[in-house]
């Protein structure tokens, strides 16, 4: 997925900063981090489990085998954690580091490129290490094998030499915790996904979470909020922590240019009207999916790779970054032959289902 910046450049004439501006508005919402992000993120994560807003039942079994590794004095086992963008899987992964005193190394399976490179990383490992995994769904295949002995039995062959005096050795490993991440469970391999402990699903949050995460960001933001406006930034976050601290800044940044600095809702109502987004918290990015559904394709069903060519936005866009939040709130629906737009996105749209247009026809 491509990240972005959102920082805005004055060396471009007006008309091509003017494009630059409304490019950004167009995915303003989609929920991979955006470069400054980034640092804004590091600060308003949490560190502890009790500060991890919602995923009870993760939290719950999480805390028993923190506790049951502790009391061992083990490593924790290999977790897998895997859920959409911007729901909290690297922070989930640091607060597990931090709940265990481990020190956390960081990789990502696109980083990884050959073997050598995954086996220099297990070697320096220290007892009790985290290491965690981004996108590890993207890990090549031979790098993926270096892997599995390092999960199950804390070790790494190597090949010494070649042709027939070529020998392998064995190399023990410092008892270490893999933390891998994906937004695809569906394109880890079986043998790999096998080599965990525990996976844990992490599930959009609700809007009374996403309020009380909006809360929290203020407070170490030192901003004021008013409650209406934690409510309407709730409404409109998309279930995802990511999104409601985008938004929340936002509206900060808002109230302090153009009002006292307070939150009110009226402020984030201004805000976001500003920014195109609806009081659902969808986009243009959004409204220009399903309105090609609807108008190009009379409601669907119109497969990925159509629709991706209509709209002229990736096919793993398309499914990682609309389509759950679309899904879950009944926008479309998923059928064996493609993508279907529900009535309840033509009634928000403002459209007639083409299915009702044709029964009026009759
Ligand atoms: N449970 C939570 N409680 C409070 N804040 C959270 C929670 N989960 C996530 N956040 C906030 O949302 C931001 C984004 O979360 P995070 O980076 O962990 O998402 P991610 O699932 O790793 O996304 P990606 O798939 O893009 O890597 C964090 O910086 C943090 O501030
Ligand atoms: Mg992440």
């Amino acid at each position: 997925m491509s990240k972005k910046s959102s920082s805005k450049s004055s060396i471009y004439p007006k008309d091509l900063e003017k494009e630059t501006a409304e490019a950004e508005l167009d995915r303003f919402l989609a929920p991979e981090v955006e470069e400054e992000e980034e640092k804004v993120e590091v600060t308003l994560r949490p560190q502890k489990l009790k500060e991890y807003i919602g995923q009870e039942k993760i939290k719950e079994s999480l805390q028993i085998f923190l506790d049951a590794a502790k009391k061992r004095k083990e490593a924790l086992e290999h977790c897998l954690l895997y859920g959409p963008p911007g729901i909290g899987k690297t922070t989930l992964a640091f607060v597990i580091g931090n709940e265990m005193g481990s020190t956390v190394k960081v990789t990502s399976g696109p980083a990884i490129e050959r073997a050598g490179d995954l086996a220099a990383i297990l070697t320096s490992l220290e007892t009790g290490d985290v290491l965690f995994i981004d996108e590890i769904h993207r890990l090549n295949k031979v790098v993926e094998e270096i892997l599995y002995p390092a999960m199950e039995d804390r070790a790494i062959d190597i090949v010494i030499g070649k042709g027939p005096g070529a020998r392998t050795m064995r190399i023990q490993l410092n008892p270490f915790t893999v933390i891998g991440a994906t937004t695809r469970i569906g394109s880890l391999s079986a043998p790999l996904r096998d080599r965990f402990g525990t996976i844990f699903n992490l599930d959009f949050y609700s809007d009374g979470e996403i309020g009380q995460i909006i809360k929290r960001s203020a407070k170490i933001l030192s901003s004021e909020i008013e409650k209406g406006a934690v409510d309407s930034l709730s409404r409109r976050s998309r279930f995802t922590p990511r999104i409601a601290n985008r938004l929340l800044r936002r509206a900060r940044d808002f109230a302090d240019v153009r009002h006292d600095g307070t939150i009110t809702g009226e402020v984030v109502e201004q805000a976001l009207e500003m920014l195109e987004v609806d009081e659902l918290g969808l986009d243009k990015g959004d409204k220009k999916i399903l309105l090609t559904i609807i108008d190009k394709f009379a409601g669907g069903p119109v497969g990925l790779d159509t629709l991706s060519a209509a709209t002229a936005e990736d096919r793993e866009t398309i499914e990682d970054v609309y389509e759950p939040y679309l899904l879950q709130i009944g926008f479309i629906e998923r059928t064996p032959r493609g993508r279907k737009a529900t009535r309840r996105a033509c009634q928000h749209l403002g459209n007639t289902h083409p299915d009702d247009l044709q029964e009026k026809l009759i």
